[in-house]
């Protein structure tokens, strides 16, 4: 697309018509009278979503304890199951993805193990525009270690406060780095980084790297064991649609299968001996030793619907879906005149297919206000203080009908004066 795309809904409507993956919106129930396009912080729920479910409270009802074995798919082994039919997802082998914990606890759990601070190397690499929750989970992890958060975190800086250059990474992986935490995506601004460049670059000065890949899993495509990443995070509330708190994944290279996990328990223990008791530990043979206890089988039954859907649509043809919607998107903004003086706007994704994750970026002085107004109108955006309204059409539940209303409804909000007036702070959860 470009800057020629036509404005008009009769087109938006066209390409609504042509779209393969049309069809996967009866599957949603999409909040009456709204346009969701806040799928990149909690996808929708699906009919198979809800079946699977429902199915696991029918078995709790009918085989109580039994459920552990005779639950289909059965609890016991839920985590391993699910892991392997999350692995094409994001280009890992079956076993080196379990289903477990969420993003920050997982986070904690391969941190701990893959930090390995020693003399003259003791630093952890981020970025200064990581989510809160993981420099967080850093600083407490060189705490942990006897180290100084303030001087071994190192978070490497933005040029323009939306991205951040590969190129900058690299000249900071230093001698001092232990390891590399990166998001995938930026939560903020939507950039995708190049993993593979940066896994390339961290292996070569003997660094280890994990990514946090929860705006980028169920919608971006990855590589992770052919790139040969170290680690990896992620969430299913997004865009996994597995619901509100659903169980996380990790992922940990094959090379490292056999590591004792830092934070063990029982969960991750070799699964045909869980059951005898002993104390000495004999870990899982992949990812699964990195569980560590009972499996919240209701926060993961829905995940086993939410999986099916996305398997039947491909995860090829929804990055392909997402691209051009999110293109759509920004060439309506930019198109209709929307980032001149008379509006405001500006667009803080990177343009460059490669470089976007599945959310557009939508900046503006008052954002805030200008979120609240959206919401009144039926369009559900997502605000990030101070200046950012995020926009994320998901591929298998928005039309470019709704992208096209929504853009519309960001001209309607300040020819209205609605950014003008009113609250200009964040709700408490924003
Ligand atoms: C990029 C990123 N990392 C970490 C988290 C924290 O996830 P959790 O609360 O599941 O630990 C989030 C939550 O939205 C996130 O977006």
């Amino acid at each position: 697309m470009s800057h020629t795309t036509p404005l008009t809904e009769e087109h938006a409507q066209a390409l609504d018509a042509a779209d393969q993956l049309a069809g996967f919106r009866d599957r949603f129930y999409v909040p009456e009278g709204t346009v969701y396009l806040d799928g990149n912080s909690l996808g929708l729920l699906s009919r198979d979503a809800e079946r699977t479910a429902l199915a696991a409270l029918e078995h709790w009802k009918t085989l109580g304890i039994d459920g552990w074995m005779r639950a289909e798919p059965d609890w016991f082994t839920i985590g391993e199951r699910l892991g392997a039919a999350m692995a094409g997802l994001v280009g890992a082998e079956p076993d080196e993805v379990v289903v477990t914990g969420g993003t920050t606890v997982n986070l904690h759990a391969l941190v701990s193990t893959f930090y390995a601070p020693r003399d003259g190397r003791r630093a952890i690499l981020a970025t200064e525009l990581d989510f809160p929750s993981d420099v967080y989970a850093l600083q407490s992890q060189i705490a942990l270690r006897g180290g100084d958060p303030e001087r071994d975190l190192r978070r490497v800086a933005s040029r323009d406060g939306r991205t951040v250059e590969e190129d900058d990474l690299i000249a900071a992986m230093l001698d001092e780095v232990a390891l590399v935490l990166l998001p995938s995506v930026f939560y903020r601004s939507g950039q995708l980084l190049d993993m593979e460049r940066l896994t390339a670059a961290a292996h070569e000065r003997g660094i280890v790297i994990g990514f946090d890949c929860a705006h980028s899993a169920g919608v971006v495509p990855h590589e992770l064991s052919r790139w040969g990443v170290d680690f990896a995070v992620w969430c299913s509330y997004k865009y996994l649609n597995a619901g509100p708190g659903a169980v996380g994944a990790l992922y940990v290279n094959r090379r490292h299968a056999g590591l004792r996990p830092a934070l063990s328990g029982w969960w991750g223990y070799d699964k045909s001996r869980q059951f005898d008791m002993v104390h000495a530990w004999e870990g899982a043979g992949g990812a699964g030793a990195w569980q560590i206890g009972t499996p919240p089988i209701l926060a993961t039954a829905p995940l086993i619907g939410a999986l099916e859907v996305h398997a039947e649509a491909g995860i090829s043809r929804i990055r392909e879906k997402s691209l051009s919607q999110t293109a759509y998107l920004i060439d309506l903004i930019e198109g209709s005149g929307l980032t001149g003086a008379d509006y405001g706007y500006a667009v803080g994704t990177p343009a460059e297919t490669s470089r976007r994750g599945g959310h557009v970026a939508v900046e503006h002085a008052s954002a805030a206000r200008v979120a609240r107004a959206l919401k009144a109108r039926g369009v559900v955006p997502d605000f990030r203080a101070p200046n950012v309204i995020r926009l994320a059409p998901i591929p298998l539940y928005t039309s470019y009908a709704e992208i096209w209303r929504a853009v519309e409804a960001l001209r309607d909000v300040i020819d209205a004066g609605e950014h003008l007036t009113g609250d200009d702070r964040r709700e408490l959860v924003a």
